[in-house]
């Protein structure tokens, strides 16, 4: 029986969790992947053939996930449709995908008595003022704002469900944003690189003080092997490094990179919605499970992203004009 089943392997986070796991454990690994615009197979190609496994396929295919249940021991859902952007442009793959999926995983760990790790957001939770002095715990209640985030607590309040009502076996983990290599050139740090590596300015939504929480994708990756390895079944484990930063800091970091100042911005048409602050605070995880980010300096973590974008231009150069041409029809 092979041992680990990750649904969305081949995308951002869930390629760096496949990378994690060979690097880090025994086990041998099974990527279930719609391949949608997302993902990328070069993500995995330096993997061990004989321990990482392929198989293109939609987790809302009924037939396709009992089969590979029924074959391995422990699942660790990433699949989703991940950009709010996307989301405000057409939500429905978004419920597709991100509901109806889950709850596709959620009947065959039923019928097969499988481990389920779901991967969710700190996005379940709406946002805080910037002043706030709270962060988000387990205990916050949800309160999503956006298609994509009201689809990812849908999909936690199934698997919430799924564990009271039939005993599966599960837990949730809700991360704030990451950051690192092969993340699409959609989202806010990648693009911004490849604009300046394009000689293009920064483009920052509304006023640019909409806060986020950084954490490392390796952080969230070894966040979660840890949960999967000792999280207590129907509990929810909140993961953050303490990386708050406004997107004006992000972008001046970046600019600092590139050796041009912080007027060199584009401010754009604002996000509809736009939440306005996440918060993490991870004390859970930490006290109960031991675990602790590798990835402690932001600032240096992003000067590693911003290399290896420059290095991997093969990989995100086919996808940058047609990323931008959305954009723009958005006035953004
Ligand atoms: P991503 O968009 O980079 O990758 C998603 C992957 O899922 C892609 O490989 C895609 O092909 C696959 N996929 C999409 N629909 C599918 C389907 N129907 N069947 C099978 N595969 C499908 O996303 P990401 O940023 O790596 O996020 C992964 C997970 O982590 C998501 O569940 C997301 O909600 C969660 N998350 C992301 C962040 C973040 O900052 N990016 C933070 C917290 C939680
Ligand atoms: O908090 C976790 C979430 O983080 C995940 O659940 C999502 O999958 C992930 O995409 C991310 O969501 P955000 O909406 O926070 O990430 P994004 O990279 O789209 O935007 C980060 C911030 O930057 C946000 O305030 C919007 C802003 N932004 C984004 C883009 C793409 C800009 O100012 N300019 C941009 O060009």
């Amino acid at each position: 029986m092979a041992d680990l089943l990750v649904t969305g392997g081949a995308g951002f986070i869930g390629s760096n969790f496949v990378h994690h796991v060979v690097n880090n454990t025994d086990r041998s690994v099974t990527v279930l992947d719609k391949l949608t615009y997302a993902a990328s197979r070069e993500s995995l190609a330096e993997l061990p053939e004989d321990r990482v496994e392929l198989v293109v396929g939609d987790v809302a295919d009924a037939p396709l996930v009992d089969k590979l249940f029924a074959e391995h021991d422990a699942v660790v859902h990433f699949a989703a449709e991940s950009h709010n952007d996307n989301s405000l442009d057409d939500p429905g793959p978004f419920i597709q995908t991100n509901i109806v999926g889950t709850f596709t995983l959620l009947e065959a760990a039923r019928r097969h008595d499988v481990r389920l790790h779901h991967v969710s957001t700190d996005e379940v939770y709406g946002d805080l003022d910037l002043d706030d002095p709270k962060r988000f715990t387990e205990d916050t209640p949800y309160n999503p704002s956006s298609p994509y985030s009201a689809s990812k607590a849908g999909s936690d309040h199934l698997v919430r469900a799924w564990v009271r009502s039939f005993g599966v076996r599960a837990t949730i983990s809700n991360c704030s944003n990451n950051y690192g290599p092969w993340q699409h050139i959609e989202k806010f740090i990648p693009r911004q690189i490849t604009n300046l590596i394009d000689g293009v300015l920064p483009k920052v939504y509304g006023d640019g003080l909409n806060v986020r929480d950084w954490i490392h994708a390796d952080d969230h990756s070894s966040a979660v092997l840890t949960i999967l390895e000792k999280g207590r079944s129907g509990e929810t484990y909140l993961i953050g490094a303490d990386g708050e930063r406004n997107n004006l800091q992000v972008v001046t970091a970046i600019l600092e990179h590139f050796g041009r100042t912080k007027d060199d911005i584009e401010f754009v048409t604002d996000r509809a919605g736009h939440d306005r602050r996440y918060a993490i605070e991870s004390g859970k995880l930490r006290a109960e499970l031991g675990w602790a980010p590798r990835y402690q300096d932001f600032e240096a973590g992003l000067a590693d992203t911003i290399t290896w974008y420059q290095e991997h231009e093969d990989w995100w150069r086919p996808h940058k004009q047609a990323t931008e041409a959305f954009y723009a029809t958005k006035g953004q």
